[in-house]
């Protein structure tokens, strides 16, 4: 969700500015700690935190409660990672991998005094001959969209480009082409993981059937996925999309709302992708309401749907352009060359059916005070994607750990974003308020909490994140022993290993 803040800021810039579940401590050792050293094969791999480049290559998106380390392994080839696992975990050592970085569940902060395995190093992505796509888990959003792209072909990313692709795939990913071609993890055909003990296996629709199917959706908890490879798409329209960038001031709310829900009841159009912010004018703190169309069709038909909104805006700016150029210009003045660190990102989010307007009214009204009480919380958002269903409802119930096939429609993420930490424990008060009435199934138009388990916090039930199904639990569950018995993958939204562990 860099999208928000850099829609945020972007667009201000142009027009204003110019610019619950805990790791299982475990004691098994027979030796003490610090009579286990690292094996010289991978000794030069690994630093601890007087390297010079320690900072550089620990720092992680948030630094709201965050893990912490106090050693860096950077495998240079799978062989090194099987070694480095098999030592960490005879050690008894905590680890946690980092492929993007961009993980910000405070689930995380279970990880203490860690050892990170930094997977930099496998950052590559190629294009097979069968026009399928290798990536590697070091590689960013921003990577495959460009090889892939470049190759004429298409898949379900992200926005943000500096999100690990694989580390989205991982708890499904969902993305603007999802009403066309399912979600990220839909295309997975294969995956090589590093287990806990070094072991290397592939999981795929032949082999190791169960693992494949945890993977995606669960994907951070029973190994380290090196690389997977990928089904690609033809490019849509050429690879060419109509996107628009539009700005109203708050007393449109409702006009914004109506026309989405228009939009919604119709059904929304699969290749469509709406995205709404409620952020503050940083000056005047005064709110105002983004709205984001892309469309990757005909631009008159794009240019159709945001006439609906730019009707009334305050500001309108459209184009065509490649999809792999989107990143870059999608949102006006958004350079996307930082991707900044060092702030604290503190989220809950919640699935919809519906976008009731007189809600978002009031959270509307109630986000004014708090950021007029907070002034330096300001980029902090309200954003909603609105993307098509029909990819992800093409595939069966069953077919993967990701549950919400019949009840992913619009995330609603209520996103704090502050360098000054005087502001946590309001900010966090806040978020978890609204969260908590969009939850309501009376005002979220779902019967039961649905969580994405990439955008969860800490304090949902993990049915919400993971379905509520018993059979969904058991084969987790059952998962989660057999791969990860020690539970060396407990950090990010951890599946319990007994049925009794279930909310
Ligand atoms: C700015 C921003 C924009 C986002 N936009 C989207 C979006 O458009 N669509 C979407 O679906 N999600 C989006 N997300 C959520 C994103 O999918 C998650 O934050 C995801 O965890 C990021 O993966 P990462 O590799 O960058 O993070 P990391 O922090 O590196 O990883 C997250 C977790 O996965 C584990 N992990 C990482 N790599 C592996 C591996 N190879 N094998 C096993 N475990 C691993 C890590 O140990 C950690 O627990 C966004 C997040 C942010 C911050
Ligand atoms: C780490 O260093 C590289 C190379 O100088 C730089 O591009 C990158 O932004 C740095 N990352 C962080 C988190 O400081
Ligand atoms: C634009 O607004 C006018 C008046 O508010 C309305 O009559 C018209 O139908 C709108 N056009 C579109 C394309 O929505
Ligand atoms: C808005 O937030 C930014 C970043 O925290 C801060 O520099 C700026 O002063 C804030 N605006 C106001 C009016 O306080
Ligand atoms: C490694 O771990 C896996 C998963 O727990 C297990 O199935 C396998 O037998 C282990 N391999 C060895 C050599 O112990």
């Amino acid at each position: 969700m860099l999208l928000e803040y850099s829609l945020v800021q972007g667009l201000l810039g142009a027009l204003l500015l110019a610019p619950t579940t805990v790791a299982t401590p475990y004691s098994r050792n027979h030796r003490r700690r610090d009579e286990y050293v690292w094996p010289t094969e991978v000794a030069d791999q690994a630093h601890d935190s007087s390297w010079p480049d320690f900072v550089n290559k620990t720092t992680r998106w948030s630094t709201y409660e965050p893990p912490s380390f106090n050693e860096v392994f950077l495998p240079e080839n799978v062989e090194d990672l099987s070694i480095g696992l098999k030592y960490l975990s005879g050690a008894g050592k905590t680890f946690l991998a980092k492929s993007g970085g961009h993980g910000y569940s405070p689930t995380l902060h279970a990880i203490q005094d860690a050892v990170m395995i930094n997977l930099e190093n496998f950052d590559y992505v190629t294009v097979n001959e069968d026009l399928s796509v290798t990536l590697g888990t070091g590689a960013k959003f921003s990577e495959l969209v460009e090889v892939v792209g470049n190759a004429g072909r298409e898949l379900t990313v992200g926005a943000c480009p500096c999100v690990g692709a694989m580390g989205a795939m991982l708890g499904g990913g969902l993305g603007r082409f999802q009403g066309l071609h399912g979600l990220t993890s839909d295309a997975l055909r294969s995956a090589r993981v590093a287990l806990w003990n070094g072991t290397i296996v592939e999981a795929s629709a032949d082999v190791n059937q169960d693992l494949f199917w945890g993977l995606r959706g669960a994907g951070q908890n029973f190994g380290v996925v090196i690389d997977a490879i990928f089904e690609t798409y033809a490019a849509t329209n050429g690879g060419q999309q109509y996107s628009s960038d539009m700005t109203f001031s708050a007393d449109k709310l409702e006009a914004v709302f109506d026309v989405t829900n228009q939009l919604l009841s119709d059904g929304l159009d699969p290749a469509l992708a709406l995205a709404i912010a409620i952020g503050s004018n940083p000056v005047t703190l005064e709110p105002l309401i983004l709205v984001n169309v892309v469309y990757p069709g005909p631009e008159e038909k794009g240019q159709e749907y945001a006439r609906l909104y730019s009707n009334f805006s305050d500001s309108m700016t459209e184009q065509m352009t490649a999809w792999t150029n989107l990143a870059n210009v999608a949102l006006p003045s958004v350079v996307i060359s930082g991707c900044p660190t060092g702030n604290q990102h503190n989220q809950y989010s919640i699935m919809t059916k519906d976008l009731k307007t007189e809600h978002f009214r009031e959270a509307l009204e109630s986000y004014r005070s708090f950021v007029q009480q907070h002034p330096t919380a300001n980029n902090s958002v309200i954003f909603i994607e609105t993307f098509g269903q029909a990819g992800i409802k093409a595939f069966p119930d069953d077919f993967s750990a990701f549950p919400h096939r019949n009840q992913f429609d619009n995330a609603v993420v209520f996103s704090m974003t502050y360098a000054d930490v005087s502001v946590a424990e309001d900010a966090d008060a806040w978020a978890l308020q609204w969260r908590d009435h969009f939850a309501q199934p009376e005002v979220s138009g779902y019967d039961k909490m649905v969580i994405y388990q990439n955008y969860a916090h800490d304090d949902e039930p993990l049915s919400a994140l993971y379905g509520y199904d018993g059979w969904r639990h058991e084969r987790l569950s059952a998962l989660k022993k057999s791969y990860d018995p020690q539970g060396l993958f407990n950090g990010y939204h951890a599946v319990p290993a007994d049925l009794a562990g279930w909310s």
